[in-house]
Order: C-alpha cells, then structure tokens, then sequence
C-alpha cells in the first residue's frame, strides 16, 4: 500500500512535470532576440515573415526599443528593452505544442499609440477575444491581460492581430511579454460548493510585474474555461486578478480586485438545492496599493443581496463577511460588483481600482 502510494505521487509529480512543461514565456516571448539589422528599416520589419525569430509576421510589424520616441511621447518597454507594435492588419503568431484538450491560459502586455479605440485579436483556432483597448487600467500604459482557451488540437497557433485600419500605419497595439500555462479546473468539495473561492487556479502571473493581471468579460458564456476557472467576468469592463507577491491578498496568493466599478461583476453559478439554507461567506479588503477611501461591494445571492462596506486606508487588509439565504431553484447565482469608482493616485498618476474580494466560500447549513 506504502509502495503504491508513493508511486501514484511519483507518477502525479512527473505527470504535473509533464503537462506544466509551457507554463512560462513562449520562446522568444518578450522579443529581446532581436531581428538581423538587413531585416530592419528603421522601426520597420522588412526582411519577410520570419524576421522576427520564433514568431511569423504578415504586414506592417514594428519592432520598437524601449526609449524611442514617437511624436512627443516617449515609448517605454515594461519588459526587457524591445516590443513589437502591430500597424493597419497586421499579426505576429507562433505555433506551440500543447496537450490536446487541456485547458491554457495566455496572459500578455499591451499599450495603445494613438487611437482611443484601437484593438487586440487574440486567437487560438476557433476561439479568439477582441480587447477594446479605450479603458487604460494601470498608470504606465501598459496592461497586463490574460484569456484562456481549451485547446482542440496539440499544434496550436497563437495570433495577435490588429484588425483595425488608421491613416497612420505607425498606430496600432504594442504588445510584449506573452506567457501561456495550463489551467487545472477545481471542483466543488464537501468543504465549498463553490469552485475555485479563493481565486488560486488562475492565469500566469508575470513575477516581475506588479500590475496584477486584467481579465476581460466573457462575450459568452464560457465559465468551463475562464481564466480563473470556475468564475464569469461579465458585463463591459475588466476585473484585476492580484498575486501575494505585489498586493495585499487576504487568503492563499492570489485574489480579485474589482477596479470597474459597477461596469464589471465577477459571478458563479451554484448547485444548490430548493428550500435548502446556504451560508455565503468571503473577505473584502484593500490590495495595498493606494486605493484609499470608503469601499462598497455589492454581493448577490439569488435573490439576497448584502452591501458591505469597507474603509481602506490603501495599506492592506480585509474583513470577513457572511450572510444566509434560502435558496429557491437547483441554480443560484453568486454575484459580486463594487458599487463605486475609485481611483487610486500616487505623486504622478491615476489608475482604476476598487476592493479586493477573496475566500469566497458557499455551504449549506441546518436550519435553525
Ligand atoms: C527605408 O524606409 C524609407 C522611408 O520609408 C525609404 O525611403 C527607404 O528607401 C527604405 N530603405 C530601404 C533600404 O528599403
Ligand atoms: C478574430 O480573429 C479570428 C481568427 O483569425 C477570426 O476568426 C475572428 O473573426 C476575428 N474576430 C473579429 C471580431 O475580427
Ligand atoms: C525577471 O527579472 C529577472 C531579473 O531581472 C530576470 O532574470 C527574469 O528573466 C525576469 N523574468 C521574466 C519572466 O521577465
Ligand atoms: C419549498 O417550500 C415551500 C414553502 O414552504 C413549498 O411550498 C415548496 O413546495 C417547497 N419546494 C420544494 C422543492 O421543496
Ligand atoms: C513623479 O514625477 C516627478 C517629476 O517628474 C519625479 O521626480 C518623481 O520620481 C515621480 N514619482 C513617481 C512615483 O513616479
């Protein structure tokens, strides 16, 4: 019995091995290897589809150093010193081998040059997401988005498109530091019948950035593949997935900061049973980074809601709440907004951000 276990964890450890082997940058992923100089004019590629190596190219591709200047603005890499920007049509895509079937998670930085209302295509056959890029989240420009996929095929192919057409082909989305992992689906246990409360199972997070990770709305309803499995992201705008490393969580290493006000609410939907009473329970606090001042997040149960009010003083911290209810079908909805805009600054900027929520646990109790 010994043997066999210990076995069965030496087979679930070299398994684990096995399927996490992408988890991390994709090659040539933050495009620090740079083109030969012959495939360079200037800013512009011009030596072919592969001149960017690990990565193939159609139209006009722009491989920019960190500190060049564009007009009066001044382009910063947030990631080692070069980026790529996508000019009218243009993509840059990479083929990568993945386990069929397996859910995966991409997470990638990106700024806007010129137009308020440039976009992103991301795709990885037959799924894709286009990122409105008019709502700037952090304060240096630069975003930091994650969005999931499962894969059909073993042989993928990532691609950033820009779909759109300016007068100036020197506009369009920069995009630097593309990582992609593997997401493992939680399951609803005897200790929470909701999946993944504490927001541990999420997308990559970049170790060295501290912006957190925006996760834009599901267009559709594609729960069984969020990336933060288990949880919807819905309406118009994003919510913020934050690591222990760079904020302030409440519980385990990772949580939610709901930074789009009343325009984002993150969601589940729960197995309940009719006329069975449930407990709702979760933390809201403040991420530690400046968001100062009165907090409230709205929580929806069915038909229930509990408003929770929360002073934060930006420095950290949180408070558990739980409420019961009854549930009256099979299904119950479990919703969660800020109901306020909040913006954090500190000496030179301003930036969205709203409470954290974590720990978010729903359990069925005896009536009393
Ligand atoms: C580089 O681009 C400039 C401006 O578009 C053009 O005039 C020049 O001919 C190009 N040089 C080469 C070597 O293609
Ligand atoms: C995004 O790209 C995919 C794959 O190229 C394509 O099928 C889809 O239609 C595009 N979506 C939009 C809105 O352009
Ligand atoms: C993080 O920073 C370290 C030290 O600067 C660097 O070696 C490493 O490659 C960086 N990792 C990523 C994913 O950017
Ligand atoms: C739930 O309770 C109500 C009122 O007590 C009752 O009328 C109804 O039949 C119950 N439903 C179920 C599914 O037990
Ligand atoms: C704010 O701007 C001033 C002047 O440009 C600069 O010296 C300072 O370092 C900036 N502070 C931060 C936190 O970026």
């Amino acid at each position: 019995m010994g043997r066999l276990s210990f076995l069965l964890v030496l087979l679930c450890a070299s398994l684990h091995v096995a399927f996490s082997f992408t988890d991390g940058l994709v090659a040539n992923g933050q495009f620090e290897v740079s083109p030969k100089p012959s495939d360079l004019n200037g800013t512009v590629v011009t030596g072919g589809r592969y001149a960017i190596p690990s990565w193939e190219i159609s139209g006009f591709v722009e491989y920019i150093k960190s500190g060049q200047k564009q007009g009066d603005m001044l382009l910063v890499v947030p990631e080692g010193s070069y980026a790529v920007r996508l000019g009218n049509k243009a993509s840059i895509k990479q083929k990568i081998k993945v386990i069929k079937g397996m859910y995966y998670s991409i997470t990638f930085m990106v700024a806007r040059t010129c137009a308020q209302d440039e976009k992103l295509n991301v795709s990885v056959a037959p799924d894709w997401v286009v990122l409105p890029m008019q709502t700037l989240y952090s304060s240096n420009a630069w975003d930091t988005y994650a969005w999931s996929f499962q894969a059909d095929y073993s042989d993928i192919e990532i691609v950033f498109h820009n779909p759109r057409v300016e007068k100036d082909e020197a506009c369009g989305p920069l995009i630097d530091s593309i990582a992609l992992a593997a997401l493992y689906p939680p399951k609803p246990s005897n200790r929470n019948v909701l999946k993944n409360g504490g927001f541990e199972e999420g997308p990559y997070v970049f170790p060295n950035s501290s912006s957190g990770v925006l996760i834009p709305p599901n267009i559709v309803d594609m729960s069984d593949h969020s990336p933060i499995p288990g949880w919807i992201v819905e309406s118009l705008k994003a919510v913020k997935y934050i690591d222990s490393n760079h904020f302030s969580v409440p519980q385990g290493k990772r949580a939610i900061e709901l930074v789009a006000g009343k325009e984002s609410a993150i969601s589940q939907v729960a197995r309940t049973i009719p006329n069975k009473t449930y407990v709702l329970s979760f933390a809201v606090g403040d991420a530690r980074d400046s968001c100062e001042g009165s907090l409230i997040v709205e929580a929806f149960a069915g038909k229930e809601t509990i408003q929770v009010n929360y002073e934060s003083k930006g420095k950290g911290g949180f408070k558990h709440v739980s409420f019961k209810f009854v549930a009256i079908g099979t299904r119950t909805r479990i919703v969660f907004y800020s109901s306020l805009y909040t913006m954090r600054s500190d000496e030179n900027h301003s930036s969205f951000c709203g409470p954290v929520i974590d720990d978010v646990t729903l359990l069925s109790v005896r009536k009393s």
